[in-house]
């Protein structure tokens, strides 16, 4: 019994408009929800990322789905183990369990299925229509491939978040023996990756020990590299800062780019990253740091691993 599925990340800023401008920007949707703002993907009835003004851009929490039994599972773990089942924060009044992990972030589940994302559950029985051709197989054959600079891109979902941990033993054990997420592969002793045991992406929450709590990335699915592509394009056009890629990850093999948020967060565009199906007997690696970020890119920036929300 174990959370199924990732549902949003909450983020304070000092100004909601300004956050939901980049996101709109970047093909989202914006919603106003009382006093806190909400910016979805196109198509998908599921919040990605909810803002609530506060004086600096900070995690606020995360939001995870579960099944009815996975929430009294996860009560009854979380009690058990002497946590206090809060009642939702007043800025964000939403359903499900709220509680704190060892940084003092706020943690939600609730009963919720991971709505359907562009290329979603039918997706097996419906390939895209994106064909490659490859030395001496034209899969694509009297057709151009480039599509048009303006042609228009969005997100198909928020596919994982890495946050800043001053503790990364003790936040693995909360997310893995109370949440029942597993560990699917470690860069040494400062990062980890987690995924969810009933079949999800390589990592759903990744972690990087630091000397605050804080999101170090969000993380949006592309529908293929040309979609990052026009995505970093279309976000430069606007006058976003690029910060790293066109690249490929090692730990998890997804295609990558990263822009800068107006306060120095990060997020991330990728597509193709690793799966780990149901019951799959997936063998953790701990990676060497040296090389372990691209398997090939530009030069890693020197601020890409920077906490901004320590140093801010
Ligand atoms: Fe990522």
């Amino acid at each position: 019994m174990t959370v199924t599925n990732l549902q949003h990340v909450g983020l304070e800023v000092p100004d909601i408009d300004r956050a939901l401008s980049f996101y709109t920007d970047a093909g989202l949707e914006r919603l106003e929800r009382g006093n806190y703002g909400v910016a979805r993907c196109a198509g998908r009835d599921q919040d990605q990322v909810v803002f609530v003004e506060g004086p600096r851009r900070r995690l606020h929490h995360v939001s995870f789905g579960t099944t009815e039994a996975g929430s009294a599972a996860i009560i009854a773990r979380l009690e058990g183990d002497g946590h206090t089942v809060l009642d939702a924060p007043n800025e964000t009044p939403e359903p499900g369990i709220w509680v704190r992990d060892p940084d003092g972030i706020l943690v939600n589940v609730k009963v919720a299925d991971a709505a359907p994302s562009r290329g979603g559950p039918d997706a097996i029985d419906n390939p895209p229509d994106w064909l490659v051709n490859v030395p001496g197989h034209y899969y694509r054959q009297g057709l151009r491939a480039a599509p048009p600079h303006d042609t228009p891109v969005q997100p198909c979902r928020l596919g994982h978040v890495l946050q800043f941990t001053t503790d990364i033993e003790a936040k693995i054990d909360f997310y893995t023996r109370l949440l029942g997420m597993k560990v699917s592969d470690r860069i040494g002793p400062g990062i980890a990756f987690m995924y969810i045991p009933g079949g999800s992406d390589h990592h759903v929450v990744a972690l990087a020990q630091s000397d605050a709590p804080g999101l170090h990335h969000a993380s949006f699915e592309m529908g293929n590299v040309d979609e990052i592509g026009l995505e970093a394009a279309h976000m430069i056009d606007k006058g976003h800062r690029h910060h790293w890629g066109f690249g490929r990850h090692v730990v998890g093999s997804n295609f990558f780019t990263y822009f800068r948020d107006p306060w120095d967060g990060l997020v991330e565009f990728f597509s193709d990253i690793d799966y780990i199906p149901a019951d799959y007997d997936w063998q953790p690696r701990d990676w060497p740091l040296e090389g372990a970020l691209a398997s090939w890119a530009p030069k890693v920036p020197d601020d890409f691993i920077t906490n901004f929300e320590a140093v801010n």
